[in-house]
């Protein structure tokens, strides 16, 4: 049933295949966005559909939200419940820490927000998204529209007071238009090759007028599940320190791929 997918996507079906045996009936639930995340949105629907799970989830973008519900996912506004006992998001990048850059996907703020409020943040990623360090994938920044040459000014003019080996900012488009973020924002990509103090980068970014938000998910994520596209599967957990080795079966899960529509 997975023959015709890339071995990425086969990847990332795996992790997501994996993430979602951390869900258990009556949790409240982040939904992340992104390719991954729409993996996870499936085989999580799968397992409410065959278990009966009952879960509440909270979306992090308005295509996740739409795909969640057309799954027969039970979706709420993330002031109904406030708290939630887990998230699982993909990512741009991870490192050894379990730091991460996300926000490919211009959803970074509410990911951000949701995986913040949740007991715990699950990432699920292919292998190819871990790195030693982080900064190859452009560091996505939210910003208001107003001012937002100011706002990219300032960020350049910061970033020479800090350990990035490149200082490339570009707004990110769609169609020739600035890309306009769920909350009505635009996103900066900083392209910094390297990023030597992440955490410092995350504070002092999010000191500047304009900006709402950063990419950069330091201290929050708890779990990586990394896939391959073998349906190998490891999962490390940063607070125990513990790493498992497992095997997805890809054969199964035949509605997962039929409610693909896409
Ligand atoms: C969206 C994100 C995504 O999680 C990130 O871009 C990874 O996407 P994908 O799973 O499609 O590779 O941060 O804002």
């Amino acid at each position: 049933m997975t023959a015709e997918l890339s071995p990425i996507d086969k990847a990332k079906y795996a992790a997501a295949r994996r993430s979602v045996d951390f869900v258990e009936s009556g949790m409240k639930l982040g939904l992340g966005t992104g390719s991954t995340a729409a993996w996870m949105v499936r085989c999580l629907a799968e397992r409410v559909k065959a278990e009966g799970l009952k879960v509440t989830c909270v979306a992090t973008s308005k295509r996740t939200a739409t795909l969640a519900r057309d799954l027969g996912l039970s979706v709420v506004g993330m002031d109904d419940v406030k708290w939630l006992d887990l998230t699982i998001d993909g990512t741009d990048e991870f490192d050894p820490n379990l730091n991460l850059i996300k926000g490919g996907g211009a959803a970074l703020l509410q990911e951000k927000i949701v995986a913040t409020a949740s007991d715990r943040m699950i990432v699920i990623a292919d292998a190819a998204k871990e790195v030693a360090q982080l900064g190859a994938f452009p560091l996505p920044v939210e910003v208001i529209p107003f001012g937002w040459q100011t706002t990219k000014a300032l960020i350049e003019e910061t970033l020479y007071s800090l350990d990035v080996l490149n200082r490339e900012v570009t707004l990110r488009l769609n169609r020739k238009r600035p890309l306009k973020t769920d909350e009505g924002h635009y996103i900066l990509d900083l392209n910094l090759k390297r990023i030597g103090n992440p955490r410092q980068l995350a504070l002092v970014l999010n000191q500047i007028p304009g900006v709402v938000e950063n990419g950069l998910f330091i201290d929050i994520c708890d779990v990586v599940v990394i896939g391959n596209g073998d349906g190998r599967v490891t999962v490390r957990d940063i607070n125990s320190g513990r790493v498992e080795d497992a095997a997805v079966d890809m054969t199964l899960d035949a509605n997962v791929f039929t409610d693909l529509g896409d």
